[in-house]
């Protein structure tokens, strides 16, 4: 199987999970990436089901709209009771690094308010130790020389993000060359730094759910 079919088969186990525990007229919270817009194109021909969704990200709104799925306000939305997102690596125990796709502060915002974060990814995501991904560090503009520095002194590389502006108007620095061994230690460790907005890892709050897409089928794990 190619790694476009591991996604979709990912999606469409997703979409049947969403379809067994959301109720009808549910709000669903949807991720930003290539794993994520095959989740939105599975869960389109059940949209009559669903109230509509939160999106993380513009591209994502754009999609869910173009499939005329309507895309709610997260300030007017009291439960959300499944988020669907794809990540860049994940551990066995569900933490994540996302942000590959620089919408890493809207993707944590709409899983803290949902109940169960379900993680679809192909079989190449999952590793022992999170890191040889960069981690994605979104960081408000004037900030920016200062969060390197620091980063520096925690044992990464920050590079930054070249030509690329968040959906907040905010940077990314991609720190190179960590080995997070303790993932919600670290996490809050740079949340901790003046100017940092969200970093990448997902450990403080992980997945409950990890569909994993293997050449022998979909696993789930968690
Ligand atoms: C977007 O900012 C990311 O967090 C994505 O969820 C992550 O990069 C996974 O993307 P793919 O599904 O395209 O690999």
């Amino acid at each position: 199987m190619t790694q476009d079919e591991l996604k979709q088969a990912v999606a469409q186990a997703a979409a049947d999970y969403v379809a067994e525990k959301a109720p009808a007229g549910a709000i669903i919270g949807v991720g930003t990436g290539s794993t994520a817009n095959f989740f939105i194109d599975a869960l389109a021909p059940l949209k009559d089901r669903y109230r509509g969704a939160v999106a993380s990200s513009e591209a994502t709104r754009k999609r869910l709209e173009g499939h005329g799925i309507p895309v709610l306000d997260l300030n007017e939305v009291e439960h959300i009771p499944v988020y669907v997102d794809g990540a860049d690596e994940v551990d066995a125990g569900l933490n994540m690094i996302k942000g590959g796709g620089g919408a890493l502060t809207r993707e944590k915002i709409v899983a803290a308010v949902a109940d169960i974060f379900v993680c679809i990814a192909d079989g190449s995501k999952l590793v022992d130790t999170m890191g040889k991904f960069p981690l994605p560090v979104e960081v408000i503009p004037m900030a920016r020389a200062h969060v390197a520095r620091q980063l520096a002194k925690l044992g990464g590389k920050p590079v930054l993000r070249e030509d690329f502006v968040t959906d907040n108007g905010n940077l990314i620095l991609d720190v190179h060359g960590l080995a997070i061994t303790d993932p919600k230690g670290l996490e809050a460790q740079i949340n901790q730094i003046v100017g940092v907005v969200t970093n990448g890892l997902f450990a403080v709050r992980p997945a409950n759910l990890l569909l994993l897409g293997t050449a022998d089928g979909v696993r789930r794990i968690g």
